[in-house]
């Protein structure tokens, strides 16, 4: 539904003359019909742009954006028909911001009308589309009042009505539920699952929030200046031996009890068991065994174990031991205690 190809945006900057900064570096992004994809990464890394470069808000230095099938970087900037093909793209795409940027001089109902008095519609066709829209993300009580008399939560209802006036296929959203406690931010997520769901819709949102990816996200991306350094759906990162975003997403804590010792992390899906591993592996080679941490939780729909164990002896001591908890199929990834990151060519 969306995909990006090379996607490179330099912003150059006046005050230090001549001075430019890569903010996308050649990003591939494939967003699938239907799914809510997270976009994580810290700040500077270029999320933002990603998505101002998917809708064309910010015109990509190179690179092909192409949304539901059309090249948008090819209709940017070329004539009066282009142009006019070009809006029409875009106003099916659907934009929620993390201030919600409403008029605060205009009601709730005339802030939803917006897009649809910009469209040129009529005032009858405006009104009823506005209220069958409040009415979907449950403000239909609040269609007369302003802004101002709205909580953060309300505001956001009122955003999200807003960027579905054009019927759009996808949404994008930044920093949605950033501005949010965490009770509203619930809600505010659910509401955009239930969109997601009820009408079909494609959702790329920006956070960087884990456990926002954790609960709606089919798929997800790791960015990092300007490039995406990991991407799958969340079931095939949690499979991802070393991977960055399947770690954060589902982090297991305890530390090693002291040198000389491997510290491994077991994950298993669904219910396979891992205690009689664990305890057949502790028989067969004669080695003790602690449990430094373990969790169970649900993870994009899916629940997942993972479970921090600690052997005796270095890495290099261990390597038959790993072997054949490798052989009974459970995923093993080596912790290394100088560098927190994972050691990737341990867990391979
Ligand atoms: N209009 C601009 N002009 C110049 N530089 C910009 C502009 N917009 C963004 N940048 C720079 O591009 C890089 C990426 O910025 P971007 O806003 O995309 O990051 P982000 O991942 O959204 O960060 P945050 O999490 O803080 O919102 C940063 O170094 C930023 O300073
Ligand atoms: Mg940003």
């Amino acid at each position: 539904m969306i995909t990006t190809t090379g996607l490179t945006k330099v912003y150059r900057t006046h005050r230090s003359r001549g001075g430019e900064v890569t903010a996308l570096d050649g990003v591939d992004l494939h967003v699938r019909e239907g799914e809510v994809y997270g976009v994580i990464g810290q700040s500077g890394a270029g999320k933002s742009s990603l998505i101002r470069c998917v809708n064309l808000l910010e015109r990509p230095t190179s690179g092909t954006v192409t949304v539901d099938g059309r090249d948008l970087t090819a209709l940017a900037g070329r004539g009066p028909r282009a142009g006019r093909e070009l809006r029409q793209a875009r106003s099916r795409i659907g934009m929620v911001f993390q201030h919600f940027n409403l008029l605060s001089s205009r009601t709730v109902q005339d802030n939803v009308e917006l897009p649809l008095e910009i469209l040129g519609k009529s005032g009858k066709e405006r009104s009823r589309k506005a209220l069958e829209l409040l009415d979907l993300v449950g403000l239909a009580d609040k269609a007369k009042a302003y802004p101002a008399q709205l909580s953060g939560g309300q505001k956001q209802r009122v955003g999200i009505a807003r960027a579905l006036t054009g019927d759009p296929k996808v949404l994008l959203s930044d920093e949605a539920t950033s501005a949010l406690d965490p009770e509203t931010t619930r809600s505010i997520l659910h509401l955009l699952r239930d969109l997601n769901r009820r009408l079909g819709l494609t959702v790329l949102l920006i956070t960087h929030e884990m456990d926002v990816v954790k609960s709606i996200c089919d798929s997800a991306a790791l960015m990092e200046n300007g490039r995406i350094v990991e991407s799958g759906t969340v079931t095939e990162l949690l499979a991802t031996p070393g991977s960055e975003l399947a770690s954060a997403l589902f982090p297991v804590g305890g530390e090693a009890s002291g040198d000389d010792r491997t510290v491994l992390d077991v994950t298993f899906h669904g219910d396979s068991a891992t205690q009689p591993v664990i305890s057949q592996l502790s028989r067969t080679y004669n080695i003790d065994i602690s449990i430094l941490g373990a969790a169970i939780d649900t993870v994009g729909g899916l629940q997942v174990g993972r479970m921090r164990i600690e052997l005796p002896g270095r890495y290099e001591d261990n390597v038959v031991p790993v072997g054949f908890l490798r052989e009974q199929g459970l995923q093993i990834d080596v912790v290394d205690r100088e560098q927190p990151a994972l050691v990737k060519e341990g867990a391979k």
